[in-house]
């Protein structure tokens, strides 16, 4: 079933909600992202607003109650298609998560910055570069309440944050304060390239390393919690000591938002040493509150979802004055600084994307709500093309919807018979090859006599650029596969 959005199903859904006040639909306008049909993006908007609005969402709390009718400085949905316009129009990029994006109007400002020091590379080193990285890190200080500056390091990347974090891990066991079979532990859907790194600096080192069993689909952070609980059980046998535990806030595959808060509580209960988030999609997706989470280390990258340019993550590390135990993996003249000093240089390279944190908060400004109101529409909208998804196949969610952010997975109809992870890689490119749709997918392995069930769950994600279209090109596409009875074992390697 197709679900069709015309121009008076704005106004009657809208009516019926019982919403305020007949001044949001103008609003909303300016605010919607722009396809080749706003009006459909804008329905999308409206009705998640208006069933908030009745479900009495507290996430509602952070949008004003009774928005002005129009305002010059808010972005409008042209200049949201401008600022994007440097994306493949042939492309239904449903895949935010993977690289984010990064508006026109930063590049720019990027650009600005690369010449500034190209053209006195000097100059640029010794008078602008410290002071602008602090610039930076002051308004990321602010976005996640850390309590000081001093706390918070910019990195390339959350795969560098994790280096920096596991590379203390393996020193404690080089230097003797850790003994070989202490324990960390991780969740058993940590990123590949994370997991790979536990594997380097702490299995490598004499630690063991144990996995947290992690349910999916999945219906309630009870499930997470309780499987949490029994790996500690597990890490603890025989009187061993767990040293770290690596949580991501938001798992890659399949994308789950996992409840980091109340997994650190337990950890702290549980005499754990120290808590590392892997949090790589959460700033601009997820609430980011150093001081309400309570991690000791904690890494979000900035080009994921707060508009930067690749590549930037930041690197907290709580209460730590100028985090004088962490190192950066590459060593330069700055090593002992502390790593804040130490990461802002790591030998010749260029240093823009760190640069350009207040401008894309600038950015972010531009829209109603800013980064509430971004995270919050994203969800809303991710969840409602989800469910379209969903019922246009006959499928399920991977998680309730208050379980995940801007991300969620969506079963793909079982007769596409995705048998393996190469399958998933194999209709992935098909699908961009062929329909012009990219989007990741993800194998679940049927379970001891489990038949017929969903084997592939697509993960889509929404951020301001995306349209219904996008979705529906997706949707379309999946329907034709199944109508020509495709199977993945048509694809060849
Ligand atoms: C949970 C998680 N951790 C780490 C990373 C690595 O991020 P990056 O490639 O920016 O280092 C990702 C990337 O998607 C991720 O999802």
């Amino acid at each position: 079933m197709v679900p069709s959005f015309p121009r008076t199903d704005l106004f009657c859904s809208f009516a019926a909600s019982g919403y305020p006040s007949l001044s949001l639909p103008i609003l909303s306008v300016a605010h919607t992202p722009l396809g080749s049909n706003p009006l459909r993006t804008l329905t999308i908007t409206l009705r998640t607003m208006a069933s908030n609005h009745l479900n009495g969402d507290s996430h509602i709390h952070h949008l004003p109650k009774k928005p002005k009718l129009s305002s010059t400085s808010l972005i409008t949905p042209s200049e949201i298609q401008s600022e994007f316009s440097h994306h493949d129009p042939s492309v239904a990029r449903i895949n935010n998560g993977s690289f984010g994006c990064c508006p026109t109007s930063v590049i720019k400002d990027q650009q600005v910055l690369q010449l500034e020091f190209l053209r006195q590379p000097d100059h640029f080193y010794f008078n602008c570069l410290k002071e602008g990285i602090l610039k930076s890190r002051t308004v990321i200080k602010q976005l996640i309440n850390a309590r000081h500056v001093d706390e918070v390091s910019i990195v390339d990347n959350a795969t560098t944050a994790a280096a920096i974090v596991l590379q203390r891990t393996a020193w404690a066991f080089a230097e003797g304060r850790f003994d070989k079979g202490d324990v960390a532990i991780m969740l058993h859907y940590a990123y590949g390239a994370v997991k790979k790194s536990i594997e380097a600096y702490v299995t490598r080192a004499g630690g063991c390393v144990i996995e947290v069993q992690m349910p999916f689909p999945v219906n309630s952070n009870d499930e997470i919690i309780h499987e949490f609980r029994k790996a500690l059980e597990r890490g603890k046998e025989n009187g061993r000591k767990i040293r770290l535990a690596v949580i991501d806030h938001i798992t890659s595959m399949p994308c789950v938002v996992i409840p980091v808060k109340e997994l650190v509580k337990i950890c702290r209960e549980e005499g754990v040493d120290q808590v590392f988030v892997d949090a790589a999609h959460a700033i601009g997706c997820t609430d980011v509150d150093m001081q309400d989470i309570g991690a000791d280390f904690y890494t979000s990258n900035l080009h994921k979802w707060l508009f930067c340019p690749p590549s930037i993550a930041f690197l907290y590390s709580r209460g730590s004055p100028k985090c004088l135990d962490l190192h950066h993996p590459v060593v330069s003249h700055e090593y002992g600084s502390g790593l804040a000093v130490e990461s802002a240089w790591i030998g010749t390279r260029d240093y823009s994307a760190q640069l350009v944190v207040p401008k894309a908060l600038d950015f972010v400004n531009r829209f109603e709500g800013g980064i509430e109101g971004i995270k919050k529409r994203n969800h809303d909208n991710a969840v409602e093309m989800g469910q379209m998804l969903a019922k246009a196949w006959g499928t399920n969610l991977g998680c309730p919807p208050e379980m995940c952010a801007s991300m969620i997975m969506v079963g793909l109809p079982a007769s596409l018979a995705i048998s393996n992870d190469s399958d998933t890689l194999k209709l992935r490119t098909h699908l961009r090859e062929n329909f012009g749709v990219e989007v990741p997918i993800y194998y679940r392995a049927p379970k001891d006599g489990e038949v017929g069930v969903i084997t592939g769950y697509a993960r889509i994600s929404y951020q301001v650029y995306n349209t219904f279209e996008d979705y529906t090109k997706f949707r379309d596409a999946v329907n034709k596969l199944v109508c020509d009875g495709f199977t993945c074992n048509l694809l060849s390697n």
